[in-house]
């Protein structure tokens, strides 16, 4: 019986052996991946890796203090969020932590301005500008301030602190002011606006911002340019231009190719060390991608992952990230390190 049992097994084991390794011997090598070199900044450098997201979650939890509901659906939250915040927070049980209750406007003021030196928290930074933007009625709905608020918390630990960021299409501005909030520390940083148009609502925005967190003044600069003209003349600065300042280049709802003129401004014009970019308006944008590939994956997913792996091969390491789907349906972050190179690729370099 026992030699029975051993002869059972031995022959599985020898199966379950020739299964695995002819399967071994016919599964196709991996791809090489794109002989890239990787020059100039990379995040690594001035920024230790940290809380990296192990899976991709397509819609997920609100981060900030401004949350839509999740029990409204899209289309009724579309319309709702499209109010002025103020507004927004009057009618909506949003829970802020400012706010008592019953809700009276009047009872909202301006909050004490807060001290760089005393290191104030993400949260406390973001609170006092929640307040002081409902406060004074800033020209901004609830949708932006969640959209900017939202991709500024997927992305602050990611790009890190870099001596420059670049808002390429900026409109109001708010997501750049943000990342000049968010740094309190980092006196060298710098953040450029860019949009073909400076809207009347930026000055209105990074004043009320400025009076509480006085360290955005003079950090935050508006170029009421097209990017493709900030481009030339980052390209024409050639060497003068200060390669030392690590930047890192932001791009929300740049519409259709913009999104790609954003990506070319990062990687050619800038050489910077991540982009980050929030696509929408995906129509045409998928045309050089595989038939099968658009019909299996949709437009919107076939035209991003063209872009991801387009800055793939100009060297970076690209990843997808999201903000809350009530928030907006284009709400997929296409999000590019230059990193120093990592173990896969150096194994196959040896
Ligand atoms: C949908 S808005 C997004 C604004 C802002 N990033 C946001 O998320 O709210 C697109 C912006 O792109 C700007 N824009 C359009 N063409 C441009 C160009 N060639 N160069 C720079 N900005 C441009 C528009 O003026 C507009 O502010």
């Amino acid at each position: 019986m026992i030699r029975l049992a051993i002869l059972v097994l031995r022959a599985l084991c020898i199966g379950h052996l020739s299964i695995g390794s002819s399967l071994a011997m016919r599964a196709p090598d991996m791809p090489p991946l794109p002989e890239v070199s990787i020059s100039g900044h990379h995040t690594s450098d001035y920024t230790a890796k940290q809380n990296h997201p192990t899976s991709y979650v397509s819609s997920p939890s609100f981060k900030g203090p401004l949350k839509a509901s999740k029990t409204i659906g899209y289309s009724s939250s579309e319309v709702s969020l499209r109010t002025r915040l103020a507004q927004y927070v009057a009618e909506n049980d949003t829970n802020l932590p400012f706010l008592r209750k019953p809700f009276r406007s009047a009872s909202v003021t301006s909050p004490p301005p807060l001290v760089a030196s005393e290191r104030p928290s993400t949260q406390m930074i973001l609170n006092a500008i929640l307040q002081q933007l409902v406060a004074h009625n800033a020209p901004i709905d609830a949708k932006e301030v969640m959209e900017s608020t939202e991709f500024y918390l997927s992305l602050r630990k990611r790009i890190g602190a870099p001596l420059q960021i670049v808002d390429a299409c900026a409109g109001h501005g708010l997501t750049g002011l943000l990342f000049a909030a968010g740094n309190p520390g980092l006196q060298r940083l710098h953040v450029n606006l860019v949009d073909a148009r400076e809207p009347a609502s930026f000055a209105v925005l990074r004043d009320l911002m400025t009076d509480v967190c006085p360290w955005i003044r003079d950090r935050v600069t508006y170029h009421a340019q097209p990017i493709q003209e900030y481009a030339t003349s980052m390209r024409d600065k050639g060497t003068s231009r200060d390669r030392n300042a690590p930047t890192a280049v932001i791009g929300t709802h740049a519409c259709g190719s913009l999104t790609d003129e954003v990506l070319h401004l990062a990687t050619e014009a800038l050489e910077a060390a991540s982009v980050a970019v929030l696509p929408c308006c995906y129509t045409g944008m998928a045309k050089t991608v595989p038939y099968g590939v658009q019909r299996a994956h949709g437009v919107a997913w076939a035209a991003d992952l063209r872009r991801s792996f387009w800055l793939a091969e100009q060297g970076y390491h690209v990843d997808f990230a999201c903000i809350p789907s009530e928030i907006t349906p284009m709400n997929r972050i296409l999000i590019a390190e230059k990193r120093k190179m990592d173990k896969y690729t150096a194994q196959n370099k040896r």
